[in-house]
């Protein structure tokens, strides 16, 4: 299909304009790829934004979008786990590459998809196949590789209804917080951290005996819990060679000084004061050398991005979870900060050249500030009109959940913009950013003013 596109190599220029917040970015080159990206939320257009400036870039299209991914492509309407409706899309629009954002489709096994049909077969995709994906699809999966592969990690056994009791008799030999895990993928909810034994004893019942997370929770992980400070290191690895990305902290609680329920992401920065270069060394010498050579021997060719949630246990990393794609709102912070063509780096993982490529990453810090829907994470309204996106100046506003309603801008989920700037200290980034999300305004807007705070005069 590259082939195909190659003949296409025509001029053009674009003058982009990322959710109209002032920074603009016009290029003329020579386009060779049809790319498409699955997904729609604010990861999905930094990913959008950044290859939109590739000089090997013909045309963007993603699936579903939002009204942010509109202006660096085409939306098309299609769900990321209607395999046949995005095989149909790749067919007509001739795509060379497709980049999975969410990990959905990766688990459900989109790249065992495309490998089986002999035309979509040559089309790279950029995620792991579902072996790979496992290493988020099941805890007892990645714990078992972690364990196998000498990866530092929390202590652990994993439970069904079948050996309930014997869960019992962990929690028991085990230190308050209890941290009890879902084995499946339960939308980002099926991790429980308690204090009380016998609320985790309850806990551990209804999720093993009632399907409290439904199918998800027929196997729970209970493991020891980690004291430290929380950090998230993202791979890019095309299963041969890997590029570590800029690491990132984000800011997981609804409320101001980390209080009230858990979200998705209330805000990100990068790079990390507490994750020095002696520190990210530690990182990749125990946890990303044997997480890739696991994968070999496992026989998993990966290809895609490894998210992998680290806790700094006074100066050594443990892991506490992989992904098979990158953060949302981490990415964010972390694709502002590369410098080289993200297209590139990815047409390397496809073809397993990755070593060849050039990557650099710029020094200044990022930030992002999730702007939410009132009620998020509880029940929100959609649908809201959005005002003064075109008032905003400095910062890259990322849609995270938006679509158009009759030309206009509205509301359309629970976070709804990333507002992501540069600077050359955590703070001015962040007053960038604070500025912005004061200037964007739609019914019952919220968003945390403390991000970032923790770490401004952070000293290790
Ligand atoms: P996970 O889905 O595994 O990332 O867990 C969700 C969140 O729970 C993590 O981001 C941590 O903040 C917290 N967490 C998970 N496991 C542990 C652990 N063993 N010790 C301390 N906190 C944990
Ligand atoms: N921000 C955490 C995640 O993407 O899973």
């Amino acid at each position: 299909m590259l082939s195909s596109t190659n003949e296409n190599i025509k001029n053009s220029s674009i003058t982009y304009d990322p959710g109209k917040a002032g920074i603009f970015y016009f290029c003329i080159s020579n386009y060779i790829m049809n790319v498409l990206i699955l997904g729609s939320g604010g990861r999905e257009h930094a990913f959008a934004w950044k290859i939109a400036q590739s000089k090997q870039l013909q045309n963007l299209y993603i699936a579903p979008g939002n009204a942010g991914t509109a202006n660096c492509g085409t939306n098309v309407n299609i769900a990321v786990t209607d395999f046949e409706g995005i095989k149909n899309l790749v067919w007509e629009k001739d795509i060379d590459l497709v980049l999975v954002g969410p990990e959905d489709p990766l688990v459900k096994g989109i790249h065992d998809y495309f490998l089986q049909d002999d035309v979509l077969k040559e089309v790279p995709v950029i995620g792991p196949k579902k072996d790979g994906a496992q290493l988020e699809g099941s805890k007892d999966f990645s714990k078992q590789f972690m364990q196998k592969y000498n990866v530092p990690t929390a202590k652990y056994e994993t439970f069904t209804k079948n050996n309930l009791e014997k869960g019992y008799t962990f929690l028991e030999s085990l230190k308050p917080p209890f941290v009890l895990k879902a084995d499946g993928l339960a939308a980002g909810k099926g991790v429980l951290i308690l204090n009380d034994l016998n609320e985790a004893k309850n806990e551990l019942k209804s999720m093993l005996m009632d399907a409290k997370f439904g199918a998800a929770s027929a196997k729970v992980v209970i493991e020891e819990f980690l004291h430290g400070i929380e950090l998230s290191v993202f791979v890019l690895t095309d299963g041969k060679s890997y590029k570590i990305l800029p690491a990132a902290k984000d800011y997981k609680r609804i409320g101001e000084g980390d209080t009230g329920l858990n979200t998705g992401g209330m805000g990100a920065v990068s790079p990390v004061p507490f994750a020095d270069d002696a520190f990210i060394k530690k990182v990749e010498e125990r946890v990303i050398k044997p997480t890739i050579n696991g994968l070999n021997k496992e026989g998993i060719d990966y290809r895609g991005f490894i998210f992998i949630g680290l806790m700094n246990c006074d100066g050594d990393p443990s892991v506490i979870e992989y992904n098979c794609r990158m953060g949302d709102p981490e990415t964010e912070v972390v694709i502002p900060r590369i410098e080289s063509d993200l297209l590139d780096l990815l047409i390397g993982v496809g073809s397993q050249t990755l070593h060849e490529k050039k990557y650099d990453t710029v020094k200044e810090t990022a930030t992002t500030v999730v702007m939410v829907s009132g009620g998020y994470p509880g029940d929100f309204e959609k649908g809201k009109e959005v005002t003064g996106l075109t008032d905003t100046k400095d910062s890259l506003v990322f849609h995270s959940g938006t679509k158009f309603d009759n030309e206009k801008v509205v509301t359309n989920g629970g976070r709804v913009f990333a507002v992501t700037s540069l600077g050359n200290s955590i703070e001015e980034a962040v007053n960038k950013s604070f500025a912005n999300a004061g200037k964007i305004n739609y019914d019952k807007k919220y968003f945390r003013k403390d991000i970032g705070k923790d770490l401004i005069n952070w000293k290790s």
